[in-house]
């Protein structure tokens, strides 16, 4: 077993290093052939020799590509240039044919030279725009008038300015715009609008903005979108509504935006989104819904976006399908921030083969996600933690226990081969549960290889752990362990229960009952630790849901079928076994004592009954520390009490093996029939050692040897004869 273990977790090992195509949450580093996990990317550490892990971090899918594809990189070289205005106000600063009005008090727009290019007249007290207030400057073509409490800006104001391209209006106390106000406007690229009290817009407020590119009106009070909304504007591109209060969204609403790209409508009211509302958005990139009231996106909401690359719906109370993704085979970035998803499957992600970035609610949720290379949050609170061992004392006592449960049962299944017992169907059973009992100290002895092997770093490797071949079989072998334990003691104290109970009833098992009974029992016990494995998606990853790959689940998880099956086995089997130990060993001691009352020796047996009563209590014992925690912490989880999650580490490493460690002791080191064979040990020892002494001056030692020997087989015959009277009613422990 030991072997097998060794050869898998090796080819693992090896199959993540030497493999070309890197497999499932696995990615290149760069060019080279070398793949390493998910977590390794993006930590800030450089872990690939040419640092490629750490490239291509930043999330620049969506407008970030598109606005430097559209724009280039602006390599305008400013160089402090001469005045070339004649006139302007005093408080003003001129370069060449740009002038700068900031701050300046002034109450109106002030009269300045007509070939002025960029006139900026942020923070000011201008509250009004008159009529054709800019009609003389034919060349302007940058505006800004930020910060000024604009109130009223009459309908003709930004007449004559046919070759003005970017308007800032934001932070105004503008709430209404009039029809026809922008009509001059034709080579306006850029409109500004953010931060004021507009409440509503009609299309025909466009009128004249042919070339407009980005429209933006954050934090405004908009209630709806017009209808045919791009009507008026063919070429817009760029649209932000962040924070206003839109509530629903109509499809007419974006019937004619051909070319529109960027679509935020995040911090709205939305609640509704309506099958195919997006569909003519052809060449829409990137769309962020976040913090809106969305509860529900249909499935053909996104589907004819071929071009979209990056999809935000964060912060909704958002449920989702699925198949929700199916259609959005293009996306690079999807967040899905703050949204809890109960049935979250890697099925759900898996269509969209170019995702780079995703970002979830929970760091469990990016085992659902594989092959995304970069996935947030990078921890939760138990993963991060530097060891899979998190306690010193865990680490120590993790060797120590398995060193104990290992070389216990060990030792037990060796001196019950080498020693003949009369009752060997006894002895088969307890060198079989001995065996049952050693896989756990395997176990345990794996859990501490790995962490001393994920020592400093396991939070890179703790989902791959947890996803690991190694975890889930190491999981399954502890499972197996526990349930052949428990099985095998039930069955060995029903057996004693019939020989005490009825002990003249000739209804015990023979040697090929017996034999039967304990492979069924294996059986029984491989079925249970087996069958978690049989179907994915029902069970979801059973045993890697912690470090320790114990099934003990202290914290909720989606997967009702896997929780379901552990309580079962946990509070069904386990604890009916326990039911049945304790309630067995209550009656065999009662019996004992019945027994006892009625013979007339009642002295005799006083001794007898107070030994019997001390190992029964014991085995009752150990059996009560081991499984009342577990089941308490099954109940609890039952009421949805919070648990944190090193209580498992904890449970897994110090209570659950307490039957495995003290089951050699207890059913063979302090029965009489050990005690007796220790005894003689002793002796033989103490007469050896008289017996070297008296030889001292003529060591031959053949003559020793004969004596040893002879010694041997007489005592030995002597025992055997003196047990079987000795032994009485206790005679089957
Ligand atoms: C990987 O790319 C770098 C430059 O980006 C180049 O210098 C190097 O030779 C490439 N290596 C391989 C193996 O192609
Ligand atoms: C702008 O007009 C003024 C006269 O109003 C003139 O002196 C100046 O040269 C002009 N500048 C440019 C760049 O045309
Ligand atoms: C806006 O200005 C026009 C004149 O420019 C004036 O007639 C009108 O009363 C003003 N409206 C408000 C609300 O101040
Ligand atoms: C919109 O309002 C929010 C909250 O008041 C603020 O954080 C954000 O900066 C504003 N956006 C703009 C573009 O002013
Ligand atoms: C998700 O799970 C819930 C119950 O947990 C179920 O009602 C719902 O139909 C499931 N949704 C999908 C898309 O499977
Ligand atoms: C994924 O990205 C690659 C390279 O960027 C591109 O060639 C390919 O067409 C994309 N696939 C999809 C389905 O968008």
């Amino acid at each position: 077993m030991i072997i097998l273990l060794h050869l898998i977790i090796f080819l693992q090992v090896k199959d993540s290093i030497t493999d070309t195509e890197c497999r499932m949450g696995f990615f290149p580093c760069g060019n080279l052939t070398l793949c390493l996990p998910r977590t390794f990317h993006c930590d800030g550490v450089k872990d690939c020799e040419n640092g490629a892990d750490e490239e291509y971090c930043g999330d620049n899918s969506g407008w970030a590509n598109i606005f430097y594809e559209v724009h280039g990189k602006s390599n305008d070289v400013l160089e402090p240039q001469e005045c070339c205005l004649s006139r302007f106000p005093e408080s003003c600063e001129c370069k060449d044919t740009e002038l700068e009005c900031v701050d300046v008090n002034l109450e109106a727009v002030p009269y300045v030279s007509s070939n002025v290019t960029l006139l900026s007249l942020k923070r000011n007290k201008i509250h009004a725009l008159p009529d054709e207030v800019f009609i003389g400057y034919h060349d302007l073509t940058k505006l800004f008038l930020q910060h000024n409490c604009l109130r009223n800006i009459s309908q003709k104001a930004f007449f004559g300015l046919f070759h003005l391209q970017r308007l800032y209006l934001s932070n105004n106390c503008i709430s209404y715009l009039q029809q026809g106000i922008f009509s001059h406007l034709r080579e306006l690229k850029w409109l500004i609008l953010d931060e004021n009290p507009i409440i509503k817009i009609s299309q025909d407020i466009f009128a004249g903005l042919r070339s407009l590119f980005f429209l933006s009106m954050i934090n405004n009070s908009l209630e709806a979108l017009p209808q045919r909304l791009c009507a008026q504007m063919p070429l817009i591109n760029w649209m932000d509504f962040e924070g206003n209060r839109i509530k629903t969204l109509e499809s007419s609403s974006f019937v004619t935006c051909n070319e529109l790209t960027v679509l935020f409508l995040r911090g709205n009211q939305i609640s509704l989104v309506k099958e195919n509302i997006f569909s003519s958005l052809r060449s829409l990139a990137e769309i962020d819904l976040s913090n809106n009231l969305i509860t529900h996106v249909p499935l053909s909401s996104f589907k004819e976006l071929n071009h979209l690359q990056k999809l935000n719906l964060g912060c909704n109370p958002l449920s989702l399908h699925t198949e929700q993704f199916e259609s959005l085979q293009h996306l690079q970035s999807l967040d899905l921030e703050k949204i809890e998803i109960p049935n979250i499957s890697t099925r759900m992600f898996l269509p969209m083969k170019n995702l780079s970035h995703i970002y979830f609610k929970k760091f469990r949720y990016c085992s659902y996600a594989p092959h995304v290379r970069v996935c947030t949050p990078l921890t939760d609170g138990i993963s991060s933690l530097e060891n899979l061992l998190a306690n010193t004392i865990l680490r120590v006592f993790v060797w120590v226990i398995a060193c104990i449960t290992c070389f216990g049962n060990i030792f037990v299944i060796g001196m019950r081969s080498c020693i003949q017992s009369e009752n060997k169907t006894h002895t088969m059973s307890i060198k079989v549960l001995c065996c049952a009992d050693c896989l756990m100290g395997i176990y345990l002895f794996f859990i501490g290889v790995f962490d001393v092997k994920y020592r400093g770093q396991y939070k890179k490797y703790a989902l791959l752990w947890m996803e690991s071949l190694q975890c889930r079989s190491l999981g399954f072998l502890a499972m197996l362990s526990t349930e052949v334990s428990v099985l095998l003691l039930t069955f060995l104290t029903l057996e004693k229960y019939l020989a005490i109970v009825f002990p003249f009833s000739n209804i015990r098992p023979g040697k090929r009952q017996t034999l039967i009974i304990l492979i069924s029992l294996w059986v029984v016990g491989f079925m249970i630790a087996i069958v978690p494995f049989w179907n994915e998606d029902f069970f979801g990853n059973y045993y890697g849901k912690n470090g320790v790959c114990f099934p003990l689940y202290p914290e909720q998880t989606e997967e009702a079928a896997g929780q379901g099956y552990s309580l079962g086995v946990f509070l069904g089997v386990n604890l009916l076994a326990f039911i049945i130990i304790v309630f067995s060993y209550i009656s065999m001691f009662c019996s004992i004592q019945k027994t006892a009352l009625r013979t007339s020796e009642v002295n005799s047996h006083i001794h007898a009954d107070v030994a019997v009563a001390n190992r029964f209590f014991f085995i009752v014992f150990s059996d009560a520390v081991c499984w009342i925690p577990v089941f308490l912490l099954k109940i609890l989880s039952l009421f949805r009490v919070e648990i944190p999650g090193t209580v498992t580490s904890w449970i897994v490493i110090f209570i659950l093996p307490v039957n495995s460690a003290l089951n050699p002791i207890l059913y063979t080191l302090t029965t009489s029939f050990f005690k007796e064979k220790l005894k003689e040990l002793l002796h033989r020892q103490r007469r050896r050692s008289v017996f070297r002494n008296e030889r001292k001056s003529l060591s031959t030692s053949l003559v020793w040897t004969e004596e040893t020997v002879a010694q041997h087989s007489s005592l030995k015959l002597g025992f055997l004869h003196k047990k079987s009277l000795d032994e009485g009613i206790i005679k089957t422990t």
